[in-house]
This record gives structure tokens, C-alpha cells and sequence, in this order.
């Protein structure tokens, strides 16, 4: 399918290359639409670059990939959003400080959903460090994705691309749901920055 991710960093260069790799077509989207152009250009056929807006509107699905507080101003750059899906992989979160940026009677997805409207917003990938991302591999267990949402169809599409990523999709229920997900992300970026765990490492949900 095609798919658009927003955000030059880390993540999103991350999400390009797997989702490429996966047989995706995929637009990175950037405020910069030369240095995406010239960093899809060195990520291979699948994989072209363009503005926001543009890889906003090149699916009906987007990936949302830059810092938290920038999301207002990225999504208001996106033009409509009516009947998108946006996979959410943002953290509102302060590390130094050890806390969450928005709570807790709401969450960083939940805020993402009121600035887009008319869109399915499903919380993804905000467990997962971009490196984990990059190279799932652990052996025999998969690391979990968790992820949340309102609307059923879309997250089914989001669970297929968590698959193909090598990750273990679980369904943590409504977007609501982002409260403990990013909760969980401060978590792991506080064993990662603080504790010295560094970025090899991921959460694993295991049944018995
Ligand atoms: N790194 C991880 O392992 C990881 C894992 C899970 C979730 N996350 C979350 O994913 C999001 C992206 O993380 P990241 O590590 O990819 O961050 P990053 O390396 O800092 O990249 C963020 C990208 O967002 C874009 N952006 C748009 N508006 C921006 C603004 N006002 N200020 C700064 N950048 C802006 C920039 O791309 P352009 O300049 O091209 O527009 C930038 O390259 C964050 O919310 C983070 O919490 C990160």
C-alpha cells in the first residue's frame, strides 16, 4: 500500500526503511522537502520525499513521526485529514524530569485525535526505540507493539504493517489507552537515557 510518514528523525527514517523493505510504497514527508527528497532518494525505489502536506495526502494512511510538541503545528500544515488513518508514534515526554507532558485525565494520543478530526488515530511503534525498529531481531520472540484506537478497521491495517515491521502487534484497546502506552515509553526511555540500558532492548508480552 501507500503509505506517508512525517518526520525526518529517527523513527521516521526507521519506519521509511522497514515499511520499504516490507514492499510499501512510501512518501517521507518533512518541512524540508528538498532534504526529504535527497534522503528518499538514498533509501532506495520504494521510498520517494516530499513536503508535509504532500506525504500527508499521499495515502490514506500517515504516519506521525516528530516530537510531540510539534503536532498541532504539523497537522494544521497537512491540509484535510477527513477519513485519514494516522498511526501516532509521538511521546509527550520530559525525560530529565521523569514525567509525562500531558495528564493524566488525557494522553498524547488523545490530544492527536482532537487536532485531527474526521480521522482514526491509532497509538503505535511509541513503545519500540527506532533502532528496535530498524532490526527486530531477538531471536525467537518477536517484541511486542502495543497499540490503541477507536476504530476497528484501521487498527486491523495497523496491526498488518506491526507484523511486517517484525513486531508483535497487541491490541491494548480504545486510544484512550495511549495514557498507559506513553506511560510505558517513558518507561523504557527512562532505562534506556537514565539507566545506561541503551537502545537494544524491547518490551515483551508474554501468555501462559
Ligand atoms: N527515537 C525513538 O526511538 C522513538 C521511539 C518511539 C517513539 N518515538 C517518538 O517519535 C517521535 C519522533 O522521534 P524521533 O526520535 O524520530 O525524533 P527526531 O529524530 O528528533 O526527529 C523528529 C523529526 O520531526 C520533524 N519535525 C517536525 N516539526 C518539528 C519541530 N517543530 N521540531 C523538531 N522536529 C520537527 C523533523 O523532521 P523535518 O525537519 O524533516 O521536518 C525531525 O527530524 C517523538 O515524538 C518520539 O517521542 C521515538
Amino acid at each position: 500500500m501507500k503509505i506517508g510518514i512525517i518526520g525526518t528523525g529517527n523513527m521516521g527514517q526507521a519506519l521509511t526503511a522497514a515499511l520499504s523493505d516490507a514492499g510499501h510504497e512510501v512518501m517521507l514527508g518533512s518541512r524540508d522537502r528538498d532534504r526529504a527528497t535527497k534522503m528518499a532518494g538514498e533509501m532506495g525505489a520504494g521510498v520517494c520525499g516530499g513536503s508535509n502536506e504532500e506525504a500527508a495526502q499521499f495515502s490514506r494512511l500517515f504516519i506521525l513521526a516528530v516530537p510531540f510538541d510539534a503536532c498541532e503545528e504539523v497537522l494544521s500544515s497537512c491540509g484535510s485529514l477527513e477519513g485519514k488513518v494516522i498511526i501516532d508514534v509521538t511521546n509527550p515526554i520530559d525525560p530529565e524530569a521523569l514525567r509525562l507532558t500531558v495528564g493524566p485525565e488525557t494522553s498524547g494520543g488523545e490530544e492527536v485525535a482532537k487536532l485531527a478530526p474526521g480521522a482514526n488515530v491509532v497509538k503505535a511503534f511509541n513503545t519500540v526505540h527506532a533502532e528496535v525498529v530498524e532490526n527486530p531481531d531477538f531471536g525467537d520472540d518477536m517484541p511486542t507493539c502495543f497499540y490503541c484506537g477507536e476504530d476497528e478497521e484501521a487498527k486491523e491495517t495497523v496491526a498488518e504493517l506491526i507484523e511486517e515491521c517484525g513486531l508483535e502487534p497487541i491490541d491494548c484497546g480504545p486510544i484512550r489507552a495511549s495514557r498507559y502506552l506513553e506511560a510505558m515509553a517513558g518507561l523504557i526511555v527512562q532505562l534506556s537515557v537514565n539507566m545506561g540500558w541503551g537502545v537494544h532492548n524491547a518490551f515483551f508480552f508474554a501468555e501462559r
